[in-house]
């Protein structure tokens, strides 16, 4: 992997899926390590879109590098939509990851969407809040948040001028927008912000010009600029080809 600093932000550009695997492999198992020797467990949330299902299938061939038992994996975002709606996030999840994988169901904190944006946001905060025992205006701090970053500079469901439709949660916030498909619901930048380690992983041409737009132009506006985990590791991962223009 090659490194670069740009802006003060750390990058890292894989040549191959070979590189981008071994590397994010590595993060993972020593992340892990570190969380569950400190607190028994190692606690993330991830995200949904296409580009992380190459590691994901390959963490899978893999399965016995990382204690599933003591990891609890949460969502970044989620679609509005039935789990077997094939751009469910959790549906994809299930379906590629985690059947593959020894995890237990109790281990797993899909996004309820059955009733609706509003609705699932808020059963998510309480279920972040409780898993943390956390009182509501906490925050938790996730070991790690995988991320990805949209053409628009998106990132989780959080969309350049979003509206949010509830304003009473903190931790998670219903997303609409007259450009998105479906409603969604996402973790806030407060509760990224506050993760111990937050990984963009970022791959194809298409993303060039955004990826410059928030590393080198320092274009703030962003909600993908907006992530800046105080003290905190915030790294980008990147294919060649997404780092192209940087
Ligand atoms: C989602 C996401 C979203 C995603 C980016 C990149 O559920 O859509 O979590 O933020 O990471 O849109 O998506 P791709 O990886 O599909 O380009």
């Amino acid at each position: 992997m090659e490194m670069k600093k740009i802006n003060g932000r750390n990058i890292y550009i894989g040549k191959t899926e070979v590189d981008l695997n071994n590397f994010l492999l590595n993060q993972l198992i020593s992340l892990s390590c570190e969380a569950i020797k400190k607190s028994s467990k190692f606690v993330i949330a991830l995200s949904g879109g296409n580009t992380p299902v190459f590691f994901y299938r390959y963490l899978t061939k893999e399965k016995h590098s990382i204690a599933w038992d003591k990891t609890h994996i949460f969502f970044a975002d989620e679609r509005i939509l039935p789990y077997d709606d094939k751009e469910s996030n959790y549906g994809l999840m299930k379906k590629i990851f985690f059947d593959n994988i020894p995890i237990l169901d109790e281990n797993i904190h899909p996004v309820k969407t059955d009733g609706g944006s509003q609705s699932a946001a808020s059963k998510y905060e309480k279920e972040i809040l409780n898993y943390f025992n956390l009182k509501r205006g906490q925050l938790p701090q996730f070991d790690l948040i995988m991320l990805g970053i949209g053409r628009d500079g998106h990132t989780a469901s959080l969309f350049p001028n979003y509206v949010s439709t509830t304003d009473n949660t903190y931790l998670t916030c219903a997303v609409q927008a007259s450009y998105i498909k479906y409603e969604r619901v996402s973790i806030t930048i407060p509760v990224i912000n506050n993760a111990r380690n937050v990984y963009f992983l970022v791959r194809g041409r298409e993303k060039a010009e955004i990826l410059r737009d928030i590393l080198k132009n320092g274009n703030s506006n962003l909600p993908a600029s907006k992530v800046k985990p105080k003290e905190r590791k915030l790294i980008f991962i990147l294919d060649s080809a997404a780092a192209s223009l940087l």
